[in-house]
């Protein structure tokens, strides 16, 4: 491999880097989460994506707190009474195979079909505790996804929605658009999301070697309006936590980092401030 040739080939190969950090977590004594299968279904490829990305390696807490903080928000949607889970771009994602689940929970994972049947190969052997079922979708194509969701939703009292790691890689169209066509269903109740500050995603633009059309950065989406984004499309933020200030929490940051989680807490327009969030947003 030459130094030209991008390991990151396909949009799917990130989520072999998302399961490295979850590999290296659960290798850890003090780990926020452990995700047994994660170093599996990373592989050797998922550790040369990493090694070729000093600037995320630097950066893991980000990772590591984001699913964290999606643990603690699905756990809690699921005590409330959801019925049905659907994980949109789910990657290599294990949470039904390692999250204490009702095993009458309906689990949907929607990806692309090379990464789900990856996954399915190494998992083959292995059980989850609740009803999980895997859809291959293109998620831009509209039409096709807009079915998928209305059988879905059709068959959910309660439905809780969450993509994470994911709407960076589309545009503010795209976003408001899939925005709107999870609004539609009237079972879909909840959603979790991470989002960035226009800030952050320069800063990760410019240190995130992730550009799959001709050197134009694949990462796309940081809306100046924050959270509140979401509300022309159907959807109101009723919760946002910050992964940094829980990093701070967990005293995962450099001391630079650290001086940064003083900041007071803020939800709104972040502008150049590098600035992320775990949102849940419900229907209003
Ligand atoms: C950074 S990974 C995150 C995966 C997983 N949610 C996690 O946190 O580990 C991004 C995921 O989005 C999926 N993805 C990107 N564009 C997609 C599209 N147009 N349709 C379906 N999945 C897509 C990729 O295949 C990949 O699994």
């Amino acid at each position: 491999m030459t130094q030209a040739e991008p390991l990151i080939r396909t949009i799917s190969d990130t989520a072999l880097l998302a399961a490295v950090y979850r590999a290296r977590e659960t290798e850890r004594q003090d780990a926020l989460f452990r995700d047994p299968l994660a170093r599996r279904l990373a592989g050797k490829r998922g550790e040369q994506i990493a090694e070729s990305m000093p600037f995320s390696d630097r950066n893991t807490w980000a990772w590591v707190v984001r699913t964290y903080l999606f643990d603690q928000f699905i756990a809690e949607q699921c005590q409330q009474g959801v019925d049905m889970v659907i994980n949109l771009a789910a990657g290599l994602d294990t949470r039904p195979y390692r999250m204490t689940l009702p095993a009458t929970l309906k689990w949907i994972e929607i990806d692309l079909p090379g990464i789900l049947s990856y996954k399915e190969e190494i998992l083959a052997n292995e059980k989850p505790v609740c009803a999980l079922e895997r859809v291959r979708l293109e998620l831009s194509d509209v039409p096709v996804r807009c079915e998928v969701f209305a059988q879905l939703g059709g068959r959910a009292d309660t439905c809780l929605i969450f993509t994470e790691g994911f709407i960076i890689y589309f545009s503010a169209d795209q976003v408001r658009a899939l925005a709107e066509d999870l609004a539609a269903p009237r079972t879909f109740q909840r959603w979790i999301l991470d989002l960035a500050s226009p800030g952050l995603l320069r800063l990760l633009q410019k240190n995130m070697n992730i550009s799959l059309s001709g050197g134009v950065s694949s990462l796309q989406f940081g809306p100046e309006e924050g959270p509140e984004f979401f509300v022309p499309c159907g959807w109101k933020p009723i919760d946002v936590r910050s992964p940094l200030k829980t990093a701070a929490r967990f005293k995962r940051l450099s001391f630079g980092m650290r001086l940064l989680s003083l900041l007071p807490a803020s939800n709104g327009r972040q502008g150049s401030r590098p600035w992320s969030g775990v949102c849940l947003l419900a229907k209003p």
